[in-house]
């Protein structure tokens, strides 16, 4: 489904990423571990098409990524970033952007939903997010990237503001899509996380790929 060949980052002579070689298959979980500044969220941004890398190639369903559209390539290929992006006003608003950029009709059953799955079910629509603390933002981010079910969620330390009861309420969220075939690639620091849903763990140090375990 996606597939890094060669690819390497580089910015005033120092190679971020250098040379991955990645094969992702649909459903997979991956948790991307490494050091701070390893290049984790680069590696993201390059698959999320943020980027493009100053040699190799990225391609989804067999397609070279620069022959895809870029617009419809990040609907498929969903970034949840490592500092939420909400913008100041309510949260009816930020879950309806999805559907606006798309042109779509906000789906108000599914948004309700979801903030019910982030364990936010006591808010509506009209609270604004400016009056939320940092790991609610989190959680709205989390339920406003999932109003359209993308192939591939890259998922940059979405859980780090939360306690555990609510990051197992997004962990639970996030595998249930696994099953339903989305690929998810998830940074993060938590050694518990790593071990005990995801698939495989790739980690990554300097730049490269230093160690891939299957931890079927
Ligand atoms: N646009 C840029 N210009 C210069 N350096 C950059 C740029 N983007 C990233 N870097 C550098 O590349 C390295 C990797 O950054 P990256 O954000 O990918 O690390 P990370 O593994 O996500 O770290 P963390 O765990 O702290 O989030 C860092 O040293 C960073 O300073
Ligand atoms: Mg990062």
């Amino acid at each position: 489904m996606l597939e890094l060949r060669n690819v390497s980052y580089q910015i005033d002579n120092r190679k971020i990423i250098q040379e991955i070689n990645l094969k992702i298959e649909s459903g997979e979980t991956i948790a991307v571990v490494g050091p701070s500044g390893s290049g984790k969220s680069t590696l993201f941004r390059l698959i999320n098409n943020l980027i493009s890398p100053t040699q190799g190639e990225l391609y989804l369903n067999g397609d070279a990524y620069e022959t895809i559209n870029p617009e419809e390539l990040r609907m498929e290929v969903s970034y949840l970033l490592q500092e939420s992006d909400l913008f100041d006003r309510t949260i009816g608003d930020n879950l309806a952007f999805p559907a606006n950029i798309r042109n779509d009709k906000f789906n108000r059953k599914r948004a309700k939903a979801l903030l019910k799955a982030v364990g936010l079910g006591h808010y509506n629509f009209n609270t604004s997010v400016s009056h939320l603390s940092g790991g609610e933002r989190q959680r709205i981010t989390i339920a406003r990237q999932l109003m359209y079910k993308p192939k591939i969620l890259l998922l940059d330390e979405a859980t780090s503001a939360l306690d555990i009861h609510n990051s197992e309420k997004i962990e639970s969220l996030i595998f249930k899509l696994a099953d339903e075939g989305v690929s998810i690639l998830w940074i993060t620091h938590s050694n518990d996380q790593s071990m005990r849903h995801f698939q495989k763990r790739i980690r990554i140090v300097d730049g490269q790929i230093e160690k891939e375990e299957d931890l079927r």
